[in-house]
C-alpha cells in the first residue's frame, strides 16, 4: 500500500500556523483554531490519518465471531475476531455499492450479509456469498479482488486495540513512546490484564474535540471551580490546591499524564488507589519496583494519548468522607466536526478484582462519568461554552486584530522539572501547570504544517 497523499496548505493557512506556533512559544494560543472548519479538514487529513486510532479492548471481542463497530473519525469501521482467532478492522461499507455492511454495535456473526443486494462476506473479510453469482457475473467474478478493505494497519497494547489509516505509522509501540509506561500501571498490572464492563458509552457534545484532549491531558487546575460541587457536598477537600499535588509529565508525541496525590493535609493516601489488598502481589508480579513506587501514592491519574484518546482513574471519596472507589474510564473524543465531539466512553476494570469491587466501581463510574454523569455535565457544559464563544467574529479573527489570544502560560520558565522523577517524561512537580497543553498544540501544529 502506498502512502496517502495529503491535500496541500494553503499559503496563507500555512503564515497563520506558523504564528500558532510563535505564540505558543509565549504560552498563548490564537482561538481561532478551536473551531475553523479548514482546521478541521486538516486535522482529519494531516492528524487523525497518521496517527494511531484507538478502536476499543480485546474484552470487547473474546470469542470467534465476535464483532463490534466503530467510527475512525468519519470512517466507519469493522472490528471482528476471525475463525482462527485474530483480529481484523475494516472499512464498514460494502464493496458493491458501498452500503454500510454491518449496522449493529456488537454481536457474534458467521458472517456479514449486505442489506442492499445480498453480498455475504466473511469475519475475515472475504466475499463469500453472491446473489444471483454466475448468473450475473459469470464464473470468472473474481471474489478475491473484492474482499472488504482493511484497515493498513492493527496492533494491540495490554489489551487496547489501535488501528492506523497510514501504512507507514511507526510500530504502536514507539508511538506510544515513554506513555507506555503509565500505561502498564493502568492497564497491564495484573495477569489476566483488563476488561471492558458494559458497552462503550456514547454521546455527541457540541463542543470541539481538543477542548476534551487537552482537558484531560493536563487541566487539573479546573477541578476545584467546575467540579465545585464535590467540594461543596464534602466529596473533595476544601483545600483550593487539592489536586496540585503531584506530577504533571509531559512526554514526546503529544501525550501527558498527571499524577495527583492526595493533599498532604488529610494524611496518607490508601496504597494503589484503594485497590483490594490481596490483589497487591498481583501488581508486584506485574509492575517494576518504579511504577509500584508511583502508583503507590496516586490519588488520581488523567491523561491524553495524542490526539483524541483520554484516560482518568480517580479514587473518590478521598478525604474520609465515606469509602473509597476507584475505577479507570477510556474516553475517545471523536471529532464529528469543528463544532462537535462524540464522546465515546469505556469502563475497565481489572479482570481479577472481586465482582462486588467491580459492580461498585462501575456505579460509581456511570454516576461521575456517565452521560448523565455529575461531573461529566460540569465538564461538557463549560466545553459547550467555550465552542460557543469560539465562533463569533472577534475570536475567529485569524490576523488577532482583537487580540484574540488565549492564555497557556502557567509554569512557563517558571517550573524546573523533577530530577528524582522515576518514570519517563519530563516531570514538573506539581500539577497546575499548561506544560501539557502546550506541548499538546505545539505536535498538533508541527503535524498541521509539516508534509
Ligand atoms: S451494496 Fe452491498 S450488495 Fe449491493
Ligand atoms: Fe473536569
Amino acid at each position: 500500500m502506498t502512502r496517502r497523499s495529503r491535500a496541500t496548505l494553503d499559503p496563507g493557512m500555512h503564515k497563520h500556523l506558523l504564528e500558532v506556533q510563535e505564540r505558543l512559544a509565549v504560552g498563548t494560543l490564537p482561538q481561532w483554531v478551536l473551531t475553523d472548519p479548514t482546521v478541521y479538514e486538516l486535522e482529519v487529513e494531516r492528524i487523525f490519518a497518521r496517527s494511531w486510532y484507538f478502536l476499543g479492548h480485546e474484552s470487547e471481542l473474546l470469542n470467534p465471531g465476535d464483532y463490534v463497530t466503530r467510527w475512525y473519525v468519519n470512517d466507519p469501521i469493522l472490528l471482528t475476531r476471525t475463525k482462527e482467532g485474530e483480529l481484523k478492522a475494516f472499512l464498514n461499507s460494502c464493496m458493491h455499492r458501498g452500503t454500510l455492511l454491518c449496522a449493529a454495535d456488537s454481536g457474534n456473526r458467521k458472517g456479514f450479509t449486505c442489506p442492499y443486494h445480498g453480498w455475504t462476506y466473511g469475519l475475515d473479510g472475504q466475499l463469500i456469498g453472491v446473489v444471483a453469482d454466475d448468473k450475473v457475473y459469470g464464473a470468472e467474478m473474481d471474489r478475491d479482488q473484492w474482499a472488504l478493505r482493511p484497515l493498513p494497519r492493527l496492533e494491540t497494547f495490554h489489551g487496547l486495540i489501535f488501528a492506523s489509516i497510514d501504512p507507514d505509522v511507526p510500530p504502536l509501540a514507539d508511538y506510544l513512546g515513554g506513555l507506555g509506561w503509565y500505561l502498564d500501571i493502568l492497564v497491564g498490572r495484573t495477569d489476566k490484564k483488563m476488561e471492558v464492563r458494559g458497552a462503550p458509552l456514547r454521546w455527541v457534545v457540541d463542543a470541539n474535540w481538543k477542548i476534551g484532549s487537552e482537558n484531560f491531558g493536563g487541566d487539573a487546575y479546573h477541578v476545584a471551580m467546575t467540579h465545585r460541587s464535590t467540594v461543596e457536598l464534602g466529596l473533595s477537600p476544601k483545600d483550593p490546591l487539592f489536586t496540585s499535588y503531584g506530577h504533571q509529565v509531559v512526554l514526546d508525541g503529544g501525550h501527558s499524564i498527571s499524577v495527583i496525590t492526595k493533599s498532604p493535609k488529610l494524611g496518607p493516601t490508601p496504597p494503589y488507589q484503594g485497590q483490594p489488598e490481596h490483589m497487591w502481589p498481583n501488581f508486584e508480579r506485574n509492575l517494576s519496583p518504579q511504577q509500584l513506587d508511583v502508583w503507590r501514592d496516586t490519588a488520581v491519574f488523567h491523561g491524553t494519548c495524542f490526539p483524541n484518546l483520554s484516560f482518568l482513574s480517580p479514587m473518590h471519596g478521598a478525604g474520609g468522607h465515606g469509602h473509597l472507589t476507584n475505577f479507570l474510564t477510556m474516553r475517545q473524543w471523536r471529532p464529528v466536526g469543528p463544532d462537535k465531539v462524540e464522546v465515546w466512553s469505556w469502563f475497565l476494570i481489572d479482570k481479577e478484582a472481586p465482582e462486588e469491587f467491580k459492580e461498585e466501581s462501575y456505579n460509581r463510574y456511570v454516576g461521575t462519568f456517565g452521560p448523565g454523569g455529575t461531573l461529566e455535565q460540569d465538564d461538557v457544559e463549560i466545553w459547550t461554552r467555550i465552542t460557543d464563544t469560539s465562533r463569533g467574529l472577534m475570536a475567529r479573527d485569524k490576523n488577532l486584530n482583537y487580540d484574540n489570544v488565549m492564555n497557556y502560560v502557567m509554569g512557563l520558565d517558571r517550573v524546573e522539572p523533577d530530577p528524582e522523577w522515576p518514570g519517563p517524561g519530563t516531570a514538573y512537580p506539581t500539577t497546575f501547570l499548561e506544560a501539557a497543553q502546550r506541548s499538546f498544540y505545539e505536535t498538533w501544529n508541527s503535524l498541521l504544517t509539516v508534509d
